[in-house]
């Protein structure tokens, strides 16, 4: 009895405080009732390894038998009239020329470095020559290959063109697995997974048990996850000499690799590629073979062009930056759209549709929204909107599988295929028929200021090396033509490549697997990276990880770090959820875990942004929370679902049925990963057990959400934003605190601030004093007496003696709580 009643306390004391801390004063006076802690179902420890799902080579043995069946299909296939099509087209990539080569070097050294131009068969071939050899050999079933790809969407549309080229269904002898999907089986010796599938399956077998080959791919882009697990490997194989390591890269910046393997038998070898020359044209010519003219981006680059001799890039961005400002640009933070001139896109578009020679176009955006809003403005054209005269595809990371077929297919003749995609066409995705390629010299790309813990969102320039990339797309079948949408001198100013992005993110997620994986000294482990980030950044996150509860003060995990570490999500993500659990708000807390891990669900058309914010709103009538919205609409979407009016409803509420979608299937796995991991067991807090009171599910935000927390400061007049550190923040105009002008809640928190034409917290939700006072956590003191305030990096709550000692208290028993046992 005591137990429930202890438990009910917790489910809703955040409600109730008055009326809590007169009950919890009377028990304690009249010591009637001992307070014990509710037993929460968690194992003491989490598992040592995940379950199946998660395991990317559980099961998977080899056998004398199964070896002699691989050697058998695999003739017959090579032997059919498919499989010597197949091979015709094989054969004529750069690669095959030196299949022999490659078996024979990797056959001599335990690390390959192998670079080629994109598109001459590094990823589709070099793991298939030794799958092949392998099965030849009559090792067919006893070899585990492993390949990394550093997108989910690259690593299943190259397992089943592997599979294609081998006559097999995907899931037999070569299969691909991805964070929440995957198809393989016990027979699958080729494996292409992302590399995140690989750092979760080292921490639970950290010498890769089984595995034969790990081929790590795309290490030129330089991404944390690939940058991450090299350090590691570089230990296993000295730990495994049996292991195989081939690393492959796109353009020639091996030297870097091939010095930091330089101890061990290390070799290198170069796919030369074929490609035709390519014709570029920059910002002046495109505009004189358009004829346009008074575009904002012209009359910036003019402008720019005005400017003093920079030299420096970084100069001419915040050259930019004053250009927009006096242009007048809507302070917004799709700041991107504003400085890429659709209108030119269009008329060029328009040039090569009719004046053009046969081909397809590539065009680079900088990211999904603007390839909407491009695809929108588009569709109204006459000429580009024509279905039977033009394919408008788009091509970004989470397009489906019926998308990404179209964009390898050949139109009928006449039919001019347009593609619009994001950097992913750079490198990991080849289309062979493209002739012309629209740059218009930007990525999107998310870095992170360590000085001012914020996160940007900018679009930034591209490097030289990405320009060659994506110029080198337009000649793969004959010569080709590339439009930079920039001036030429611009281009000089670009860096020689791109910034690796473990010098340019935020490192808690980083720091996190390295103590789950046992590797030691955070610091020390990190400097042996091939560029290693600054100690300071790595600080912060240490310091990140020690305020959210994660990492104790000497840098060990802590019983919720160590459940966290094993939490394929961001640690705030994973803590909302295990607090989701804990207090019976689970299914919020999926749909909210779903949406912070995808796409916004409410789309943002440039050109309807009023309403869409009106619909974003409806959804949150009274709530103070863009949170609850998406639990609202998700919820209700889903009645629509059954109904068969979803997408009506999407259409009208502004709200994307593809990441609506794929946050239902994330929902899921969330909660199978909870229910494997041991927290949903006894039925207590399953997911049915939806406390439906939004004041827990806000305090459950907080918890997961905190130190993101930023005071509101309300003047008559206006309201302005404060984080702890002391910066002034502006809610995103798309969030639905956004347009409270009196807000009802003192604080609010949001997961990260963003900068882009302003420092912005997109996503918040608003919450009282107490449940900051509770869940806040370490930065929160407590003081006496009298009121609150924010001092430094922490916040302090004066309040009376009694108050002071009983919150003391309940915080003590949260901690308690959250030591899972
Ligand atoms: O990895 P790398 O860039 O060197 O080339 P790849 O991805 O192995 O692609 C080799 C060839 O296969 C390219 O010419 C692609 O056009 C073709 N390919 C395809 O037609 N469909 C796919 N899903 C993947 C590759
Ligand atoms: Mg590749």
């Amino acid at each position: 009895q005591v137990r429930i009643f202890t438990f009910i306390f917790f489910g809703n004391y955040v409600l109730s405080l008055p009326a809590f801390l007169d009950e919890y004063k009377r028990h304690r006076k009249e010591k009637e009732a001992k307070v014990e802690l509710f037993p929460i179902v968690a194992p003491e420890q989490p598992p040592q390894s995940l379950p199946d799902v998660y395991d990317p080579l559980a099961g998977i043995f080899g056998d004398a038998k199964k070896s002699k069946l691989m050697f058998d299909r695999q003739r017959a296939w090579q032997d059919s009239r498919e499989g010597q099509i197949a091979l015709g087209f094989r054969s004529k990539l750069p690669a095959f020329q030196l299949r022999s080569a490659f078996l024979e070097s990797l056959s001599r050294c335990q690390v390959l470095v192998v670079t080629g131009g994109t598109g001459c068969g590094k990823t589709t071939q070099l793991p298939q020559y030794i799958l092949e050899s392998e099965i030849d050999g009559g090792c067919g079933s006893s070899c585990k290959i492993v390949c990394t790809q550093p997108r989910r969407i690259s690593a299943s549309s190259v397992a089943l063109r592997v599979a294609e080229e081998r006559g097999e269904v995907l899931g037999e002898s070569v299969g691909y697995q991805v964070r929440f999907d995957s198809v393989r089986s016990r027979s699958t010796s080729l494996l292409f997974c992302t590399t995140g599938i690989l750092l979760r399956r080292l921490m639970s077998d950290p010498v890769l048990n089984g595995v034969t080959h790990v081929i790590v791919d795309e290490i030129h882009e330089r991404g944390l996850n690939e940058d991450f697990l090299l350090i590691v490997l570089r230990d296993v194989i000295q730990r495994r000499p049996d292991l195989k390591l081939i690393l492959m890269s796109a353009t020639v910046d091996a030297k870097l690799f091939e010095k930091y393997f330089l101890d061990l038998n290390t070799r290198c070898m170069d796919i030369p590629g074929f490609a035709y020359t390519v014709k570029s044209y920059y910002l002046e010519d495109v505009l004189n073979i358009t004829g346009y003219k008074l575009s904002m981006q012209s009359r910036m680059w003019k402008y720019l062009r005005q400017a003093p001799e920079a030299s420096d890039l970084r100069a001419h961005i915040s050259e930019e930056n004053i250009v927009r400002e006096a242009l007048n640009a809507e302070d917004y933070s799709n700041a991107g759209e504003e400085s890429i001139d659709f209108t030119l896109i269009e008329k060029l578009l328009c040039h090569v549709c009719e004046h053009g020679q046969e081909g397809a176009v590539l065009v680079f955006m900088t990211g999904w929204e603007d390839i909407s809003a491009l695809r929108r403005q588009l569709r109204t054209h006459p000429v580009l909107g024509h279905p039977s005269r033009v394919w408008l595809l788009a091509c970004h990371g989470t397009m489906s599988p019926d998308e990404q077929k179209r964009i390898f297919e050949r139109p009928p003749s006449r039919v001019r295929k347009i593609i619009l995609a994001t950097n992913i066409a750079e490198t990991s995705i080849t289309v062979e028929d493209v002739v012309y390629v629209v740059d218009i010299g930007k990525a999107k790309e998310k870095s992170y200021d360590v000085a001012t813990n914020t996160a940007c969102l900018l679009p930034r320039w591209i490097s030289k090396s990405s320009v060659r990339q994506r110029k080198g797309r337009a000649g793969r079948l004959k010569p080709g033509v590339c439009y930079h949408l920039y001036p030429e001198s611009v281009f000089q100013a670009f860096e020689d490549h791109n910034e690796p992005e473990i010098l340019r993110t935020a490192l808690h997620n980083v720091c996190l697997r390295i103590k789950g994986l046992q590797l030691g000294d955070i610091q020390t482990f990190l400097a042996k990276a091939i560029e290693p980030p600054n100690r300071h950044a790595v600080h912060i996150a240490i310091e990140f990880l020690k305020v959210i509860g994660a990492l104790d003060e000497t840098e060990d995990l802590t019983v919720l770090g160590k459940h966290l570490a094993i939490l394929p999500v961001e640690p705030q993500i994973g803590k909302m959820l295990i607090m989701g659990c804990i207090f019976q708000c689970l299914d919020p807390m999926l749909t909210i875990a779903a949406a912070l891990s995808s796409r916004d669900p409410f789309i943002l058309p440039v050109d309807k942004r009023e309403d869409s914010n009106q619909a974003k709103f409806k959804f949150s009538i009274g709530e103070m929370s863009d949170h609850l919205a998406v639990v609202r609409a998700f919820n209700d979407w889903e009645v629509c679902m059954k109904h068969n009016t979803a997408s009506e409803f999407c259409r009208a509420n502004f709200l994307s049925m593809q990441v609506l979608i794929g946050m239902t299937s994330m929902r899921k796995q969330f909660l199978s990963l909870l229910q494997e991991a041991g927290y949903l067991d006894g039925g207590l807090a399953s997911c049915e057990a939806y406390s439906s009171d939004p004041m827990i599910v806000r305090a459950v935000i907080c918890a997961g959400l905190f130190p993101g927390v930023a005071a509101v400061v309300a003047t008559p007049g206006s309201v302005t934003h404060k984080t702890m550190d002391g910066t002034v923040v502006h809610v995103h105009p798309h969030s639905v605190n956004a347009r409270h002008e009196e807000s009802c809640f003192p604080w609010l928190v949001f997961l990260e601030k963003i900068k882009t034409s302003n420092v912005f917290i997109r996503d918040s939700t608003g919450i009282s004093d107490s449940m900051l006072l509770l869940f806040g956590g370490a930065l929160v003191s407590i003081g006496q007496p009298g009121h609150l305030q924010m001092c430094g990096k922490c916040l302090e709550f004066f309040m009376g003696e009694s108050e002071a000692e009983l919150f003391q208290e309940m915080r003590d028993l949260l901690d308690e709580l959250l030591k899972l046992k």
